[in-house]
């Protein structure tokens, strides 16, 4: 039994020896790995604790996903960390409309408490978000775990850039994978956003936390303050 994984990553055989020995351990430190039994999620225990931590910390009114999936993973950890903080909205996107019906309908049975923090979106992120974003006109928190395209994890990026404010924080998953090919060299030499936090094997196929950061000293006619080229 890996504890740095999580439990919808075990095995249904090593799942069910899981759930008769559960209850001799205090359930804030079983919490991270097993997240809500009946909804699968993925991202591993160290992932989830530092998104569930940031969102504590950031305190954001606004946080945006891409990528739910059935919902036990991320949305539940970013969603309860907006409750325990006592208010923020989450807007998640998920690209195949099945699942989307089936998270809509996990949340409604087994956490409504939530409901009022998440607000699920069908379809691709690409396309459904610049709407609402310009409605919204402001991104606190983002969080990207959609598709394995690089050049769509980098398009994600930008479209979110424009409307995070000096201090918004970014967190990505697969930040060691070929997924973050194109993002993750830009961020690292731009000068408009610093890396504050990673996660790397074995505790994590990459995770990392990036917070927007404005360059005063540079005239906004040279370089866009939402830009991530930093001067070559
Ligand atoms: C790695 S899974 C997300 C896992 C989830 N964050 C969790 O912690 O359990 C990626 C999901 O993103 C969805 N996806 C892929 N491309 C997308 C896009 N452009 N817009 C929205 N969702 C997308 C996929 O259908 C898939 O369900």
């Amino acid at each position: 039994m890996n504890f740095a994984h999580s439990y919808h990553a075990l095995s249904p055989q090593i799942q069910r020896l899981w759930r008769t020995i559960r209850w001799i351990i205090p359930y804030r430190l079983r919490w991270f790995f097993e997240g809500c039994l009946q909804i699968p999620g993925q991202l591993w225990v160290a992932d989830r604790k530092l998104l569930y931590k940031t969102i504590r910390r950031v305190k954001p009114k606004t946080v945006f996903e891409v990528g739910t999936w059935q919902g036990g993973g991320s949305t539940y950890f970013i969603s309860q960390a907006l409750y325990d903080n006592g208010f923020g909205v989450l807007h998640t996107i998920e690209a195949d409309p099945q699942i989307h019906a089936i998270v809509r309908q996990n949340y409604q049975t087994y956490l409504p408490h939530l409901l009022k923090h998440v607000e699920f979106h069908s379809g691709k992120a690409m396309e459904v978000y610049p709407h609402l974003l310009r409605q919204l006109g402001c991104v606190d928190t983002v969080f990207l775990d959609g598709s394995a395209d690089p050049q769509e994890a980098y398009g994600e990026f930008e479209m979110f850039a424009p409307f995070l404010h000096n201090g918004g924080v970014v967190l990505m998953h697969d930040w060691d994978n070929e997924k973050m090919a194109l993002l993750r060299p830009a961020l690292e030499r731009s000068s408009q956003w610093r890396i504050q936090e990673t996660i790397t094997a074995p505790e994590s196929v990459g995770f990392a936390v990036v917070r927007h950061v404005v360059v005063t000293d540079m005239p906004s006619s040279v370089e866009p303050l939402y830009s991530m080229h930093g001067p070559e």
